[in-house]
């Protein structure tokens, strides 16, 4: 059975204590039971005291890391200095990061096998800007993404590894993929994983959907039969909304 995985990407937004509070509060809301995993990326600055908190229903991931040991990268934080502070699971690939920090394919397949070989979880994201879409070509455009930087993973470092989707026309826009949209893509990196490795694997990898999701459509994108969770940015900064979009399945 696949994992089921709600994740909020805290992008560069809550102040200390307001970051902690959502933290806490989420938390405690969290049953130990529940069959969802649930995720956080807050900011890097704010990893090492929640990491540090006795919570067991919440994991907490990096947004970013530098794919070197270490060195002369000022600003930078290395892999082995998340793992030291108990990160395990690193966010890699996201369009932001793509965009604004000119984060290429190459680059991202060092994050990739950096992140592998320190024995860390990937959320690996993928998705295609407008204008491809607009072109018919998202599915050759996302298959690269994935042939460009991850697919170079043997079968059992894949197990490391969660997919997002998410489309860059619906992140943070307000609009979100239809059903349909959502459920042809997720189908297609299913389908590229099994040819690229086995149906066994590729129905072991969790594959979520990213893009402007929020309480009223978590529902029906869940119920996707290849969706199996969300990564979600904006819904994600307040408790109520995100809880319910955890509580979608
Ligand atoms: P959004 O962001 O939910 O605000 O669209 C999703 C993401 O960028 O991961």
């Amino acid at each position: 059975m696949r994992k089921k995985i709600v994740a909020g990407n805290w992008k560069m937004n809550l102040e200390l204590e307001d970051a902690l509070n959502l933290c806490k509060e989420i938390a405690v809301s969290t049953d130990k039971s529940t069959e969802v995993d649930l995720m956080i990326f807050p900011p890097a600055i704010y990893l090492y005291t929640m990491s540090s908190l006795p919570f067991e229903t919440l994991e907490i991931g990096a947004q970013n890391f530098y794919p070197a040991e270490k060195g002369a990268y000022t600003g930078e934080i290395s892999i082995t200095q998340l793992s030291s502070i108990g990160v395990k699971t690193v966010l890699i690939g996201h369009s932001e990061r793509r965009a604004y920090f000119g984060e290429h394919s190459d680059f991202l397949k060092r994050k990739v096998d950096s992140a592998i070989e320190n024995g860390f979880n990937i959320v690996f994201c993928c998705g295609e800007p407008l204008n491809v879409r607009e072109e018919n070509n998202e599915m050759k455009f996302v298959k690269s993404q994935l042939i460009d930087s991850l697919f170079h993973l043997d079968a059992k470092q894949m197990e490391q590894v969660t997919i997002a989707y998410e489309p860059v026309w619906a992140i943070g826009t307000g609009l979100t993929a239809t059903i349909e949209q959502a459920e042809e893509m997720h189908s297609s990196i299913r389908n590229w994983l099994t040819d690229a490795y086995s149906i066994d694997l590729s129905n072991k990898i969790s594959i979520l959907y990213g893009g402007s999701c929020n309480p009223d459509n978590a529902k029906e994108l869940f119920a996707c039969p290849n969706v199996d969770g969300g990564l979600i940015g904006g819904a994600s900064l307040e408790r109520e909304s995100f809880l319910k979009i955890a509580n979608s399945f």
